[in-house]
């Protein structure tokens, strides 16, 4: 693993939130194991997950958000979306939207799927981070499939599978999310958003 400066006063805070249906049971959580290594030497990790025995809630999270110096997101596919748990997260994170809970700290996200819909969670999952204010360092986000690990097993070395993403893809997102991680946040500024009552019905007949 290539080497980042690491700033001298403290090593930085990522937070590993594990998304997956399944808890600690799912592949969001092996996946998250093999990146945290790559993570480890360079930052301290707290990890959580939103389901399964230890499920944390974004109430029970908002201390951990607020010292993490960055986040990793993993989720699974579901019917075309991330998980359910996710879902929740992130509609009990709206009033934290455009706070400096996120503004500005950057987000790796890990999709897994069987075969079809990850990257189309990927894409949104990254948009609604970078709406809630996070930022979005270069190749970290990235679609693990199982019929692509299927695809390769089968297939030459140096052929056309070799174009799809891998495990030892991780190794990349690790550096690039260090990379964000360890140098100085730009002075990012928010807009301003409606915290007075997001829930109110607006339709008129
Ligand atoms: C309810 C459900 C719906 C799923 N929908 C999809 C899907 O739309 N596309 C797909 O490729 N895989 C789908 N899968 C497979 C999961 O995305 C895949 O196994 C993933 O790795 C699960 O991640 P997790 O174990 O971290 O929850 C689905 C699995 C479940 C349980």
């Amino acid at each position: 693993m290539s080497t980042l400066p690491t700033p001298p006063d403290r090593r930085p805070r990522i937070l590993l939130l594990n998304a997956s249906l399944a808890g600690p049971a799912g592949n969001s959580s092996r996946l998250l194991a093999m990146l945290a290594p790559r993570l480890a030497a360079q930052a301290s990790l707290d990890r959580a997950a939103l389901a399964g025995p230890c499920a944390a809630t974004f109430a029970s999270l908002e201390p951990n958000l607020h010292a993490a110096d960055a986040f990793v997101f993993a989720t699974g596919t579901h019917w075309d979306s991330w998980s359910s748990p996710l879902q929740k997260f992130l509609e009990d994170a709206t009033p934290a939207e455009a706070t400096s809970l996120w503004l500005g700290k950057p987000a790796a996200v890990l999709v897994t799927e069987h075969s079809t819909g990850g990257k189309g969670v990927l894409s949104r999952l990254q948009g609604v981070l970078l709406t809630l204010g996070c930022a979005l360092p270069p190749f970290t986000g990235l679609v693990l499939s199982h019929a692509a690990q299927l695809a390769r097993q089968h297939a030459p070395a140096g052929g056309a599978a070799d174009d799809l993403w891998r495990p030892a893809d991780l190794e990349l997102v690790a550096h690039n999310l260090l990379a964000a991680t360890l140098a100085p946040r730009p002075a990012y500024r928010a807009w301003p958003v409606d915290r007075a009552d997001f829930h109110r019905p607006w339709l008129e007949s």
